[in-house]
């Protein structure tokens, strides 16, 4: 199995008036090509600045001080502005976490997906203008020619992500970052996003980093798990052994939160407590304020770094949940 993006160590923040919110600390995951690697975690946990950092689409106010992020052998936090243009897009592309904002407001749909077209390839206008057609029908536009003429004011949710999908898949890309690209959909169409990604998989050997909260979507979509808490990689691992024997006590919790088909009637316990402030972080294990399994060690050293504890499951943790027997 062949690396195709390889982060290693990366840390990232945000200058602000209030002081520097370290946004990702000491982050490394890897993504295999022709699979899906699933980073879940909650609400300003760092998942959207991993995508944008990836994409090198942050803002001015960013400091990358530390950290590789190897796609292929290129290093996409030393490549020049002009090959990062060339391969967003066309290699790399990025569904954004709010397709409605992320498409520019005052363009029609059809120029703003041919531009993309002809920024990569040699097609004509006509060319363009026939393939972004094709596109919105393939993902799953009735009518594909009105839409092109419409501003995404005038479009529904759900309609600007399929658009945000058809500009993503347009290049047909070897890597798609999805940034919660099922959020606030309904069901349905979730459901089609998800299998429009899973396609994009199984057909062309692309890979996917899926960003979710959702250990549902996880568990439909991933090879390959980081759950992350407050910037930290808390906790990595495939997908089976991740849902079979969560360490990190994190990650036990979420999945404890999930639904169970063999346990219908169980109430879902949301987490208590709150995440630390990102401009305070403390030097201690982030986790340790909610967390149930504390011990002194946890309240004396430094946040625990990543360690293997079986094959490719990695946990950064002093007293991990011990795994149950399998059946
Ligand atoms: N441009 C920015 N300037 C300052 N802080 C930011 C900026 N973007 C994100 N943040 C902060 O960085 C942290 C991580 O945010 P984000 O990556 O959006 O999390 P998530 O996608 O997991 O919700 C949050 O505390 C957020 O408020
Ligand atoms: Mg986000």
């Amino acid at each position: 199995m062949s690396e195709l993006l390889s982060i290693e160590d990366l840390t990232v923040s945000f200058g602000t008036s209030a002081g520097r919110v370290k946004a990702l600390n000491n982050v490394s995951l890897t993504l295999n090509e022709g699979e899906v690697l699933c980073i879940v975690g909650e609400s300003g946990s760092g998942k959207s600045t991993l995508a944008l950092t990836i994409m090198g689409l942050l803002p001015h106010n960013t400091e990358i001080s530390d950290g590789r992020i190897m796609y292929r052998d290129i290093d996409l936090l030393r490549a020049g502005a002009d090959t990062m243009r060339d391969l967003r897009g066309r290699e790399i592309s990025l569904v954004f976490q709010d397709a409605q904002s992320a498409l520019n407001p005052i363009e029609s749909i059809g120029p703003q997906l041919e531009e993309v077209i002809l920024a990569h390839s040699n097609v004509s206008l006509r060319g363009a203008n026939q393939m972004a057609q094709d596109m919105l029908f393939e993902m799953g536009m009735a009518d594909p020619k009105r839409v092109m003429g419409q501003f995404p004011f005038a479009l529904s949710g759900g309609m600007c992500q399929r658009v945000m999908m058809a500009m993503a898949l347009v290049m047909r890309p070897k890597l798609l970052i999805a940034d919660e690209p099922t959020s606030g959909l309904d069901v349905t169409l979730q459901a089609e996003i998800l299998h429009r990604i899973r396609n994009l998989v199984k057909e062309q050997n692309a890979s996917v980093l899926l960003i979710t909260h959702d250990m549902g979507v996880v568990a439909a979509m991933a090879n390959t798990v980081g759950v992350i808490y407050s910037g930290n990689v808390v906790e990595s691992a495939e997908v089976v052994p991740l849902f079979r024997r969560p360490q990190h006590p994190y990650t036990w919790s979420l999945l404890q939160a999930l639904p169970r088909i063999d346990d219908p009637g169980r109430r879902i316990e949301p987490l208590p407590g709150t995440p630390p402030d990102m401009i305070k972080l403390p030097a201690e294990c982030p986790f340790l304020p909610r967390c149930f399994k504390a011990q002194s060690q946890c309240r004396t050293d430094p946040k625990p770094k990543l360690v293997e504890i079986e094959g490719m499951h990695f946990v950064a943790c002093y007293n991990p949940v011990v795994p149950e027997e399998d059946d």
